[in-house]
C-alpha cells in the first residue's frame, strides 16, 4: 500500500516526482489550490516571518532548516507549509505519516534514502508508535541510525549516518506527543483559526484560480461561514460554484452562498450538523454540562478523536462551549444560537438532600 510520497520541487512549479498516486485527501484539485511559496501563504503572520528568517538564515549558511513542528486543527495549513518549506529550500519533500510508520525498518528505510536538504513530513506525529519514534530521536539529533544486528549475548550494533536533512512534523494534538520528540524540534509553532479577512482573501485567490465570479459579499459571507478553516473555504467555495452554475448565473453572490450553504446543512456560524448535534447533546442529554468527552462521544456514536479534533476547537475558539475540570459545558452563547430557552440553573436536576 502507498505509505510514502517523494515529491520532486525543482524550479519550474512542482516538477512533481511521484512515486506513488495522490493520496485520497489530495485530489489534484486541491493541490492546485495550495500556495507553493511563502509569499501566497495568507495570514498566520508570526508563522511565517519565524520560517522567513530560519529558510534565508539556513540558506545564507548552506545548512539544512532546522526541525519544524507545526500545531493545529486540520485544515488550517500545516500540509502545505512542508510543501513550502521544501519548496523554498529547494528540496525533495517525502510524505508519510505517525500511523503509516508500523515497525521501525518503514522509517529507516524512509530516512537512508533522504539526500542532503530533503524535507521528511511525517503528519500525524503524535501517533508515531513508540519503537519507530527511538528511531527518530539519534536521526534528528546526529543525522544517525543504529541497527540491532542478531539478538542477545550476539547483538551488536552498527551506526549508519544519515543525509542532513530537515524533519518536519505536524500534529492534532501537542499534548499527546513525548517531552523528548518535541524537545527535538528546533522550531515549534501553532497555527490558530483564520480571521474573516484572511479566509476572503483566501477564497478570492482560490475563486480566481478556478476561474469563478465572486463578489466582495459573496467571499465575505462564504469566509463567516468557514470556520476559520482555510481547507473549509475552498470545499465550501466548489460546492457554491456547483450551485451557481446550476441554479444561478453562473456568479457567485452573497445569497447564492447562503442558498447553497444551507443546502449543506452549514449555518450562519458556519456550524455543521455535528458541530449542533454535538452542542444539542450537552444540552438536552447533558443537562447542558459539565460532561466528559466519552459520554458525549457514546451518546452521539462518534469517535471521541473525531470531537476532540474537529468539533471542539472551532466551538471553544468562538465561545460556544467551555471545558472545565469537570467536563465540557455549552455556554449561553450555544443555547441563544440554537434557539434553545436556557433552563434556569434552579430547575436543573439538584442532588437531594435526602441522598447519601
Ligand atoms: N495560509 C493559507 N493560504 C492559502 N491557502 C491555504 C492556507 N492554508 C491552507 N490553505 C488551503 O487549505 C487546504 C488545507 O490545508 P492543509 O495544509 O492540507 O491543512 P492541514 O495539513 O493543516 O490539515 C490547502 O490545500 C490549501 O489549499
Ligand atoms: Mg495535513
Amino acid at each position: 500500500m502507498a505509505k510514502n510520497r517523494v515529491l520532486q520541487y525543482s524550479s519550474e512549479k512542482q516538477g512533481i516526482l511521484s512515486r506513488d498516486p495522490l493520496s485520497l485527501d489530495e485530489e489534484p484539485e486541491i493541490l492546485s489550490l495550495r500556495p507553493d511559496h511563502l509569499g501566497d501563504y495568507v495570514g498566520q503572520a508570526e508563522v511565517v516571518e519565524t520560517l522567513e528568517i530560519a529558510i534565508a538564515a539556513a540558506k545564507k549558511r548552506g545548512e539544512p532548516l532546522d526541525h519544524v513542528l507545526f500545531h493545529g486543527p486540520p485544515g488550517l495549513g500545516k500540509t502545505t507549509l512542508a510543501h513550502i518549506i521544501a519548496n523554498e529550500m529547494g528540496g525533495r519533500l517525502t510524505v508519510t505519516s505517525g500511523p503509516a510508520l508500523e515497525k521501525g525498518g518503514d522509517l529507516i528505510g524512509i530516512l537512508t534514502h533522504l539526500e542532503e536538504g530533503d524535507v521528511l513530513f511525517v503528519d500525524e506525529i503524535h501517533r508515531t508508535p513508540r519503537t519507530v519514534e527511538e528511531f527518530l530521536y539519534p536521526a534528528m539529533e546526529d543525522f544517525a541510525v543504529d541497527f540491532v544486528f542478531d539478538k542477545g549475548i550476539h547483538a551488536r550494533s552498527h551506526r549508519f549516518h544519515l543525509k542532513r536533512f530537515s524533519l518536519v512534523g505536524a500534529t492534532t494534538r501537542v499534548g499527546l506527543l513525548s517531552a523528548p520528540l518535541r524537545d527535538r524540534f528546533g522550531i515549534f509553532r501553532s497555527l490558530d483559526f483564520y480571521n474573516e479577512s484572511d479566509l476572503i482573501q483566501i477564497s478570492t485567490r482560490s475563486a480566481a484560480l478556478l476561474g469563478i465570479a465572486m463578489d466582495k459579499e459573496g467571499a465575505a459571507e462564504l469566509a463567516r461561514r468557514s470556520r476559520g478553516t482555510p481547507r473549509i473555504v475552498n470545499r465550501l467555495l466548489k460546492r457554491v460554484r456547483d450551485y451557481a452554475q446550476v441554479r444561478g448565473d453562473g456568479s457567485i453572490r452573497k445569497k447564492t452562498v447562503e442558498a447553497a450553504l444551507s443546502l449543506e446543512g452549514v449555518d450562519g456560524l458556519g456550524l455543521t450538523d455535528l458541530d449542533r448535534r454535538y452542542l444539542k447533546t450537552i444540552i438536552r442529554f447533558y443537562q447542558g454540562g459539565p460532561v466528559g468527552i466519552e459520554a458525549i462521544a457514546a451518546t452521539l456514536q462518534e469517535e471521541s478523536d473525531t470531537l476532540v479534533d474537529v468539533v471542539e476547537p472551532f466551538l471553544l475558539k468562538i465561545g460556544l462551549l467551555t471545558r472545565t475540570s469537570s467536563g465540557r459545558k455549552a455556554s449561553e452563547a450555544a443555547y441563544l444560537h440554537l434557539d434553545i430557552p436556557l433552563i434556569p440553573a434552579m430547575q436543573k436536576k439538584q442532588p437531594s438532600l435526602f441522598e447519601s
